[in-house]
């Protein structure tokens, strides 16, 4: 099955073409209540525990089938919000409209496909923008009734749950053996030969992974993650651990209080005077520096939850700059940009290992653009290594946002035959789990 996957729930318009090379059963045991994951619901606990050790029934496969991605093309818009520092909603739209079509064009000819190989359509319906994921949902319901296709709306948490499911025919390096430079939305698509269409294909204004820090590379681990697993998604607008029973099976077991990781990113790259987005500026401007005596407070640093907070961390480091006389230099950017990114690193990975713990999950993965991060990427593969947790990062590029992440979340569904269709509406919150 081939399936052409739309996202633009925020600020980029991505469209990827993906194809399923076998089908797969969806897993019927129950769903887990979020009630009963709750740190501290000792009985609700122990029976989820027996439940997840459980051997899977042998009809009740809860495993995703392998997802090729064929293309992956985004066309960020962070040239355009950078002025304002942060995602104008309006803007967002307007640009969605505009990219939408030369994007999809794009990755039909990346593919090598025509809308007539295409088998079913799938579309983030949320949560995000309003005003953005209905240009995405307009477009592709368009698509699908005039080829009488099957669409399924995808939620974004889940996608990015499941992005480290995603396969390509040559693996995407993790360290930054960066994308070349590309060719603009309008030019033809290269020869088969020169094109890497097994990398995402940026056309516009997406941070450079060149900038980014290395990474050594991360000892070489099975395919895909296996379920039961436990999903940390960290990202602009989320930041939330699941325990992920199933590709359609999650269950919400803790969240930020207040602002996402990504959000903090952000802010206190703002802050720091550092270029939008904050996440990978503040990433390269910590490389290799270490913040001394400086530290900043981890926001819930305890053990009886497993809820995050990094409001009060972006408010100590405002307070810290003000306190100063004269602004930051550079040296004292790098230093706090460290202390900042350490503090956030740390409850990522505390929180994250106290879940797998708690669940006796012994599988993590991550999904969001702060897993693009080099220290968080360093310091959970130590952590896990060390606790013996199998650990899943999707390849740097997809952890921001893309549509093939969309199209693999889809794949159950359109494989049961299930359509959305014309009914498909945007939806600006939308819990799992
Ligand atoms: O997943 P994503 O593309 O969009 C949302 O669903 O929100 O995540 C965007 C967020 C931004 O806040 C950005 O600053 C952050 O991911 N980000 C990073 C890095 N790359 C992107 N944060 C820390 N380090 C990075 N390398
Ligand atoms: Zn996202």
């Amino acid at each position: 099955m081939i399936v052409l996957a739309i996202e633009s729930s925020c600020d980029e318009t991505a469209a990827a073409v993906v194809e399923s090379a076998e089908g797969g059963e969806r897993a019927e045991t129950d769903r887990l209540t979020a009630e009963a994951l709750r740190p501290g619901s000792g009985q609700a606990l122990r029976a989820l525990r027996r439940t997840l050790r459980e051997p899977v029934p042998p009809t009740s496969d809860p495993r995703l089938p392998t997802v090729l991605v064929l293309s992956d093309v985004v066309a960020s818009q962070i040239e355009e919000h950078a002025p304002y520092g942060g995602v104008v909603p309006e803007l967002a739209s307007r640009r969605h409209l505009t990219a939408i079509l030369p994007v999809i064009r794009r990755a039909l000819a990346d593919a090598e496909r025509t809308l007539g190989d295409i088998d079913a359509l799938a579309v983030t319906a949320g949560p995000g923008l309003v005003g953005s994921l209905l240009i995405g949902i307009q477009a592709a319901k368009a698509i699908a009734h005039a080829k009488r296709l099957p669409l399924v709306g995808v939620n974004h948490l889940a996608a990015h749950l499941l992005s480290s499911h995603l396969r390509r025919k040559s693996p995407v390096a993790v360290p930054p053996s960066a994308p070349s430079a590309l060719p603009a939305p309008s030019a033809p698509p290269a020869p088969p030969s020169q094109r890497s269409s097994q990398r995402p294909q940026r056309l516009s204004g997406k941070s450079d992974l060149r900038a980014l820090p290395s990474l050594p590379s991360l000892p070489s681990l099975p395919s895909a993650p296996s379920f039961p697993s436990l999903g940390l998604v960290v990202s602009g607008g989320h930041t939330a651990l699941y325990a992920v029973q199933g590709p359609e099976r999650f269950a919400q077991l803790a969240a930020t209080r207040d602002d996402a990781a990504g959000e903090a990113f952000d802010k206190v790259g703002k802050l720091l005077g550092l270029p939008y987005p904050g996440g990978p500026a503040i990433d390269a401007a910590a490389d290799g520096v270490e913040p001394g005596d400086l530290r900043f407070p981890r926001g819930l640093d305890r053990k009886d939850t497993l809820d995050f907070s990094f409001s009060g961390l972006k408010t100590a480091v405002a307070d810290h700059l003000r306190a100063r006389c004269e602004p930051p230099d550079r040296d004292e950017v790098r230093r706090v940009a460290a202390a900042f990114q350490e503090s956030v690193v740390a409850s990522l990975v505390k929180k994250s290992l106290l879940a797998c713990e708690r669940l006796c999950i012994p599988r993590l993965t991550l999904g969001g653009g702060v897993a693009a991060n080099s220290a968080l990427r360093r310091a959970m593969a130590n952590a896990c290594g060390a606790a013996g947790i199998a650990l899943f990062l999707p390849a740097r590029a997809d952890c921001t946002d893309n549509a093939a992440m969309v199209g693999l979340a889809a794949v159950p569904r359109l494989l049961r035959g299930e359509d959305d269709g014309g009914a498909l509406g945007a939806r600006s919150s939308w819990p799992i789990g």
